[in-house]
């Protein structure tokens, strides 16, 4: 059988990983160990795009070459995915050697068929940016970023002929309503194509640092056409073409279901399954940004609160899909109640009873008439639907509905009296009891694989020898 092939984004290697690099590759992490679990081979892609002025310029700057430069910073990026427990199975980087061949190859292949073709490009260029603005984005002949002059200029460029693939985008739309994810943000994408597209630039000769045109040397490959070709080059020789999911950020929606859709039609090849587009973090209600300094850093609040808080606060605060805040007061409450409290406190509790009414070797067994059995029974398959409609917050809420029903269960059956009157009856919550962590356990290996494995070394030993979450009371 085919692997499942989900990716994230390649991601900028001059910026250091943020909040938001790490939501997509937590997200994808979930879906890939999702389908381990349930047997399924996956193959998961993340890795870094590193070509571009940009990088060139913050090399040079820091007395670098751009060879160095990316080398250093791809660092970064690897520690974090090791930090936050991310199971990728290949890390794609488009200096590889067999990226650049691919593109290479792309590139002369289109030529070929025409989909590429060498023409003019014009446009308001500005010097200090090292970008091209069109007539609407310059301000009266300033640069839109740095408000310097803008200049009229022509050179010569290669361009795809995304116009071509107008109609046959549009029809594949509407054949395929999965492809583009949540479908409230596609209608976006649709109403974009309906209104006209253009041939798309895809060479550039200003740049130096991106791959060259093969036989045509001024010119290197536009960094979107380099960057989005990392899905295939990544795949080659694998036999997973097409792509199961690409998770990506709303901003990149239009790249992969206008200009990666059409790549791939003119490339003959299939499109992928689905491209889920999620929303965007803001912090204390403000857009991450260079000049606020704003951006979280991922690092403080492992160091804080450890790996699996920071994945499940990620994942719990918004649904996945839309907009939503990020601030330390809402991760520090999330913590205490959710997972201090509410797990540890149920976990804790469960087998300080075990041990004290000396009922160790009790075995796990679901009480179906009681509402805690209830929600057992149904979990597997509302749960199940969750994670495969890519509704993680619904998936932690119903694991959450068990942990809380649990905690019910024992302040209102009072195991402690049961003990004095009830033997039998005592036995009967501690098993059912037993049943609700064993599915939290199983279940909660997507989201939080530490606190998973945690649980299940408890369930063995039947002991509890650290709090899973130890209460923060503010000050650290
Ligand atoms: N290199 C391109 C992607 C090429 S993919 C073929 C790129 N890189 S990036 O470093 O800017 O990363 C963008 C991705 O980071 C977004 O798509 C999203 O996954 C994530 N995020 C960056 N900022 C974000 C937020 N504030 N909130 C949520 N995710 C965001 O674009």
């Amino acid at each position: 059988m085919k692997k499942f092939y989900i990716t994230t984004p390649i991601y900028y290697v001059n910026d250091k990983p943020h909040l938001g690099h790490s939501y997509t590759t937590i997200a994808a992490d979930i879906l890939a160990r999702y389908c381990r679990s349930k047997n399924v081979e996956v193959f998961y892609l993340t890795g870094t795009d590193e070509h571009g002025s940009k990088i060139a310029e913050a090399a040079s700057k820091n007395g670098f070459t751009p060879q160095e430069w990316v080398d250093k910073n791809v660092e970064e990026f690897k520690l974090l995915w090791e930090r936050l427990n991310i199971s990728y199975d290949y890390f794609i980087r488009t200096t590889g050697e067999k990226h650049v061949k691919k593109v290479q190859e792309v590139f002369s292949k289109l030529l070929k068929t025409g989909d590429i073709y060498k023409g003019k490009y014009s446009g308001w260029y500005c010097v200090a940016c090292e970008s091209y603005y069109t007539d609407t984005q310059i301000l009266s002949f300033a640069c839109p970023d740095c408000a310097k002059e803008v200049w009229k200029l022509e050179e010569e460029s290669y361009f795809f002929k995304l116009s071509k693939y107008q109609d046959a985008l549009l029809e594949y739309y509407e054949k395929h309503p999965e492809f583009l994810q949540p479908s409230w943000r596609a209608l976006e994408m649709k109403n974009f194509v309906k209104s006209g597209l253009k041939d798309l630039s895809v060479s550039r000769t200003k740049v130096k640092w991106g791959i060259t045109v093969p036989g045509d040397e001024a010119h290197t490959i536009y960094v979107w056409f380099d960057a989005l070709l990392n899905y295939l080059s990544a795949a080659e020789g694998k036999n997973i073409w097409p792509c199961d999911v690409h998770f990506i950020g709303k901003e990149i929606f239009k790249f992969h279901a206008v200009i990666w859709s059409a790549m791939l039609m003119a490339l003959g090849e299939k499109l992928p399954k689905t491209v889920f587009a999620h929303g965007w973090w803001t912090v204390n209600g403000e857009k991450m940004s260079k000049s606020k300094g704003n951006f979280v850093n991922p690092h403080t609040f492992i160091d804080n609160y450890g790996c699996d808080a920071y994945r499940y606060f990620v994942m719990s605060q918004i649904p996945f899909g839309q907009d939503g805040d990020f601030s330390e007061k809402s991760f520090f409450d999330k913590y205490n109640s959710n997972l201090a409290n509410n797990l540890g406190n149920l976990i804790s509790r469960t087998f300080s009873m075990l041990e004290k009414f000396s009922l160790q070797d009790i075995k796990a067994e679901v009480d179906k008439e009681s509402s805690l059995g209830k929600l057992i029974v149904d979990f597997d398959k509302k749960y199940s639907k969750f994670m495969e409609s890519i509704e993680f917050i619904k998936a932690l809420e119903l694991i959450w509905e068990v942990i809380n029903e649990a905690n019910k269960t024992i302040d209102s059956e009072k195991p402690w009296n049961l003990f004095k009157i009830d033997k039998v009856k005592l036995e009967k919550v501690l098993k059912n009891l037993l049943s609700a962590i064993e599915i939290v356990s199983k279940s909660l290996s997507c989201f939080m694989p530490e606190t998973s494995e945690k649980i299940k070394k408890i369930i063995m030993d039947r002991k509890v020898t650290e709090p899973l979450f130890p209460r923060k009371d503010g000050k650290d």
